[in-house]
């Protein structure tokens, strides 16, 4: 309970009340000090006028009644100097103090006060006022400190009672308020978040922002923000984890059929057939590419490629055997090719992976053509730079879909083609990335389309 937001509200509205009610204590009983006092003069005044109207023939009955009536001991008028007693009791008490109830400073009354309400015993007092504003008449009254402190504390008492009354009913509305403006919404976001926690890919558990209060809203809208970002990449992470597993299984059983291929292959070595002669070489170098590659997915059981293995090599040899293997493809002849490379340039580069990005970006626009079904013409040519290799791939396709621009190197999303899965430029682009180099797509439209990947000659500055 005092732990509790409602509680410690109650508790500290409780205190407050208390000690605003003693600022106001103080001042009021000390004014109803002086009122009291006030009054005694004005009856005693009253008393002594008209004690004056029957020029003081009055009996000691009535004066004792009178001086009863007024509350008070003795009655003394002073004018201009001349005190003259008016009426007196017979018990008369030496005078413990005097107060002069004339211009009183508001710190007296208040320390009168409280000596009056701290001094028990019943004490005789003096008490000059001026009740009726009249210049020179001065009144004086003596009295016993008894009633009047008796009317103080009760005046106290119901003071007190009162305040606390007011406070206990303040700290209840504002516990009532309290519990239902914060602690049903904070306990509602507490049993959501662990709620959530349970079972965070449950999006039906997303926290729907419903507070009133504005702060409390805005922390359940962030939460609900931060929930559903959660939520969704969550969601992304196990289908990543689907994919690569199924990438895993997959390799594993196309490398046992491809190796099985490869035997198969290397038995038309045999074969006296010259067609088949010419083209069994070839068979066996890419059947031998894919158990390669099936190989590495494997043993680097990642989505990305696996660092390049650089070795020196002569880029025209193996751009040829990537047009050689694409021409062997393309069966109705649509397409010619054209291969630009300096004789003797060599290159240091994973020969593996610049023949998957020559060959994809080859293929593409082979099969871009082949789908136009105008016949056209791929190149591909090769420069030496100051610091490194510049490799073009040009074609007179169509130009790229505005969804594969779009999408430009981005894996699954750029595939436009029908039975295309939208990785081959991802791949490409990836590839050359790992060499420290870059793809860039340099121009596409419907006189066709270039692309040119660099490969840094030196060692690839940290960018
Ligand atoms: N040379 C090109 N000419 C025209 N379109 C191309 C060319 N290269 C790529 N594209 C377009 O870009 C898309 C993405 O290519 P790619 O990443 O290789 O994926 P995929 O070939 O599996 O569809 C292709 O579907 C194709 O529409
Ligand atoms: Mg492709």
């Amino acid at each position: 309970m005092a732990n509790s937001l409602s509680g410690r509200f109650l508790i500290l509205t409780i205190i407050f009340v208390m000690l605003a009610e003693i600022f106001i204590f103080v001042p009021s009983i000390a004014r109803f000090r002086e009122d009291y006092l006030l009054a005694r003069l004005e009856r005693a005044q009253i008393a002594s006028l008209a004690l004056l109207a029957t020029d003081g023939m009055i009996d000691d009955a009535l004066e004792a009644e009178l001086l009863e009536n007024a509350g008070v001991l003795n009655v003394v008028l002073r004018r201009d100097e001349a005190r003259q007693l008016i009426l007196a009791s017979n018990d008369i008490q030496p005078v413990s103090y005097s107060f002069d109830l004339r211009s009183p400073t508001g710190v007296e009354l208040v320390r009168d006060a409280l000596r009056r309400l701290l001094r028990q015993q019943d004490e005789t007092i003096r008490v000059i006022g001026e009740p009726v504003r009249e210049a020179g008449l001065l009144i004086e009254v003596t009295m016993r400190t008894a009633p009047l402190r008796a009317e103080m504390l009760d005046y106290g008492l119901r003071i007190l009672v009162l305040s606390a009354m007011i406070s206990i009913f303040t700290a209840a509305l504002l516990f009532i308020a309290v519990q239902r403006l914060l602690v049903v919404p904070i306990k509602r976001l507490v049993f959501a978040m662990t709620s959530y926690a349970d079972a965070p890919e449950d999006a039906s558990r997303i926290l729907e922002p419903r507070a009133s209060v504005r702060e409390l809203r805005e922390a359940e809208s962030t939460l609900q923000t931060l929930q559903t970002q959660l939520t969704a990449s969550l969601r992304q992470r196990e289908r990543l984890a689907q994919l690569g597993e199924a990438v895993a299984k997959i390799s594993h059983d196309l490398r046992n059929i491809l190796t099985t291929a490869t035997l198969m292959a290397d038995r038309l070595d045999t074969s006296t057939d010259p067609a088949v002669q010419r083209t069994t070489p070839k068979l066996v170098a890419s059947l031998t590419r894919a158990v390669n590659l099936t190989e590495a997915t494997l043993a680097f059981g990642r989505a990305e490629e696996p660092p390049p293995k650089l070795e020196r090599f002569a880029l025209s040899d193996l751009a040829e055997d990537v047009i050689e293997n694409e021409r062997l493809t393309d069966a109705d002849a649509l397409i010619s090719y054209g291969c630009d490379v300096p004789n003797g340039m060599i290159l240091r580069a994973d020969p593996e992976q610049l023949h998957r990005v020559l060959s994809n970006l080859v293929r593409n626009a082979r099969q871009a053509i082949a789908a136009h079904g105008v016949p056209g013409e791929i190149s591909i040519q090769g420069r030496e730079t100051e610091d490194g290799w510049c490799i073009r791939v040009a074609d007179t396709g169509p130009g790229l879909p505005k969804k594969a621009r779009d999408h430009l190197f981005k894996p699954f999303h750029g595939g436009a083609r029908k039975g295309g899965s939208g990785l081959g430029l991802a791949i490409a682009a990836e590839i050359v990335r790992g060499h420290g180099g870059r793809l860039e797509l340099v121009e596409t439209g419907p006189d066709g389309t270039v692309f040119s990947l660099f490969l840094p000659s030196g060692v690839a500055s940290l960018p």
